[in-house]
């Protein structure tokens, strides 16, 4: 197994930054609950309120409880200093908005910015998670709804609201989610980044080029774009990662370990290298089967009405080789078929001794090379079939993840 079990009892929210952005709804004085469970768990906080939520409760209870400035009036004559923390908000691991009404979610959902914490939710770039509180009747307000299916669509998560007795006295959805819901899904967002701790992975990506002549040579259209998500994801999720590419225009995840080469046998030395060292190979290159038998030294010249005949041979299967030299790794290897797709895959991963192979149909429009996006099918050493939908390939890069991790015990 690739997990060291010393590596698992680990405090994931510690100096974590987290914004607590509080709006006015009569929940607010559950989020002083929420304040104090974050800051036990060793979380550094700074709260944020709208321009309404200190009628609920007083900046100064927040301010007390974090040990930290809160952010509560956007114009400040006084405290120019203010703005120093402003920008390690803006800066956080993760906003949390506890409680959202209606109102803040029209803001975040239409750019609006009037207040201190709307302005903050323009200005911060990281991830963001909202656990809303409102009336049954406001709750199933189609443009409630419609705010929260565009935040959606832009990547906010919600911990949505539960059935109850409400403040106003009716029953129904819209009463904010119980405190150990929100935080178990706070926890795990910090878990999640990062579950690959301690866990050293090598990630081939892009494609190959065999030179015929000095100004020629074979390829293919991989851009690299799934090899580039794995090794960034992985890095995200605080992996150790080692990613050797071939000729691409991507930018390889701040961060990460980097080797650029050309052709299929640099490669193959390079994977040998740093193989030794890692606990997981992800094989997502599309290594060149074919080089030129003879590297031209001088470049061919075109002659009226004559052709050029090549003669090429076979590169070294990388996989192949890493098959027979292998220790503890886990291996996972890529197949882009045109027909046949699970047996092909099937057979691919037996011949090659795999852990896990990700295949997918490249005859299929849309995805697969070049593309953003992808579909595949996760086959493991059981020859469990998992077949996934459509999706981003950086979501793509996640599950893999997930199921290597799960395949090695879980964490
Ligand atoms: N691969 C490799 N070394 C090569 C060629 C491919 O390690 N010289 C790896 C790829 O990185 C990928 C998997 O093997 O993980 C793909 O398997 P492969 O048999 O090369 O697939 P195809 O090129 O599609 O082969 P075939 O023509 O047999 O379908």
């Amino acid at each position: 197994t690739i997990i060291k079990t010393s590596k698992i009892n680990f405090n994931f929210m510690k100096n974590k930054k987290i914004v607590l952005a509080v709006s006015a709804g009569i929940a607010v004085y559950k989020a002083v609950e929420l304040l104090r469970m974050l800051v036990k768990e060793g979380g550094d906080v700074r709260v944020v309120m709208s321009a309404n939520a200190g009628q609920f409760v007083t900046p100064l209870t927040f301010e007390s409880l974090s040990g930290n400035p809160v952010y509560h009036q956007l114009f400040n004559s006084e405290k120019s200093a203010d703005m120093e923390h402003i920008r390690v908000a803006e800066n956080a691991d993760l906003m949390l908005v506890v409680p959202a009404t209606a109102s803040i979610l029209g803001k975040m959902a239409n750019g609006l910015a009037d207040d201190a914490l709307s302005n903050l939710y323009l200005a911060f770039k990281g991830p963001v998670m909202v656990a809303p509180a409102m009336n049954e009747g406001m709750w199933s307000n189609l443009a409630v709804q419609k705010n929260i299916e565009q935040l959606k669509s832009r990547g906010v998560q919600f911990i949505d609201p539960e059935e109850g007795e409400l403040a106003c006295g009716t029953i129904g959805p819209g009463r904010l989610a119980n405190l150990d819901m929100i935080f178990s899904r706070v926890k795990s967002h910090f878990v999640k980044l990062q579950d690959l701790r301690g866990i050293k992975i090598l990630v081939t990506a892009g494609p190959t080029h065999e030179p015929l002549d000095p100004v020629r040579y074979l390829s293919n259209p991989s851009s690299g774009k799934m090899g580039y998500s794995i090794a960034g994801q992985a890095q995200a999720r605080g992996a150790e990662v080692i990613l050797i590419s071939g000729p691409t225009h991507l930018k390889p995840p701040a961060g990460a370990g980097f080797k650029s080469c050309k052709t299929a046998e640099e490669m193959n030395q390079l994977v040998k290298e740093f193989l030794p060292k890692c606990d997981v190979l992800i094989m997502s290159a599309a290594v060149g089967d074919f080089t030129a038998e003879k590297l031209e030294k001088e470049k061919i010249k075109k002659q009226r009405g004559a052709g050029w005949t090549l003669n090429l041979v076979p590169t070294k299967d990388i996989l192949m080789e890493v098959s027979r030299i292998k220790t503890h790794q886990f291996v996972v290897g890529f197949a882009a078929e045109t027909q046949n797709l699970v047996q092909s895959a099937l057979e691919k991963l037996r011949k090659k001794k795999l852990d896990l192979i990700v295949a997918n149909d490249i005859s299929a429009p849309g995805i697969g090379f070049q593309s953003d996006n992808n579909q595949v099918t996760l086959i493991n050493a059981d020859e469990k079939i998992e077949n996934l939908p459509r999706m981003s390939k950086k979501e793509i890069a996640d599950i893999l993840l997930d199921r290597i991790l799960l395949l090695n015990g879980g964490r």
